[in-house]
């Protein structure tokens, strides 16, 4: 496919973040599994069941645009790869926990790139409906991640690293 104007090319970049979506819908599902700390597993549970809505506000604007979720983010299947690879590795839940941690705040980041790009290409094209969803979504990111943080600092960090 080619992109020949500016409007195509705020598509595909639509059309990546749907892939990135639907791709950690299912990332989040098994990083919860192999969770241990509690507070954690629900962050990751329920961030998985926002990643949903995510994906549906993707899918509507899509519609809106007349375009389909067809494309795969390969830059999303090497992050999630690196993930699964990093839980696989990690000796101890305590340990474990904080890798996971660490790769879901890589995989947020990449998120609120892609949404704040995103959004902004909207803005450009002064799409503001579409504006406002991106940005809306990219404000849950950024809690999510900032929760991350959080549980990172108050429990999963110190317990990870009471064995270095
Ligand atoms: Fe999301």
């Amino acid at each position: 496919m080619k992109i020949e104007n500016f409007t195509e090319m705020y598509v595909a970049e639509l059309q990546e973040l749907a892939s990135v979506e639907n791709q950690l819908s299912e990332l989040l599902l098994e990083m919860a599994e192999v969770a241990s700390n509690q507070d954690l597993k629900n962050a990751l549970a329920d961030h998985r069941e926002q990643t949903l809505v995510h994906l549906e506000r993707l899918e509507t604007l899509l519609t809106q645009h007349r375009a389909k979720a067809e494309h795969t983010d390969q830059a999303m299947q090497a992050l999630a790869n690196e993930t699964r690879k990093m839980a696989e590795i990690v000796e101890g839940n305590e340990l474990r926990d904080a890798a996971l941690i660490a790769s879901a705040q890589k995989l947020e980041h990449y998120m609120i790139a892609a949404y704040g790009t995103a959004a902004a290409l909207a803005g450009q094209l002064d799409l503001r409906d579409d504006q406002k969803t991106l940005h809306q979504t990219l404000e849950e990111e950024m809690n999510a991640d900032a929760l991350l943080t959080r549980i990172a600092k108050s429990a999963v960090n110190p317990a990870a690293s009471a064995h270095s």
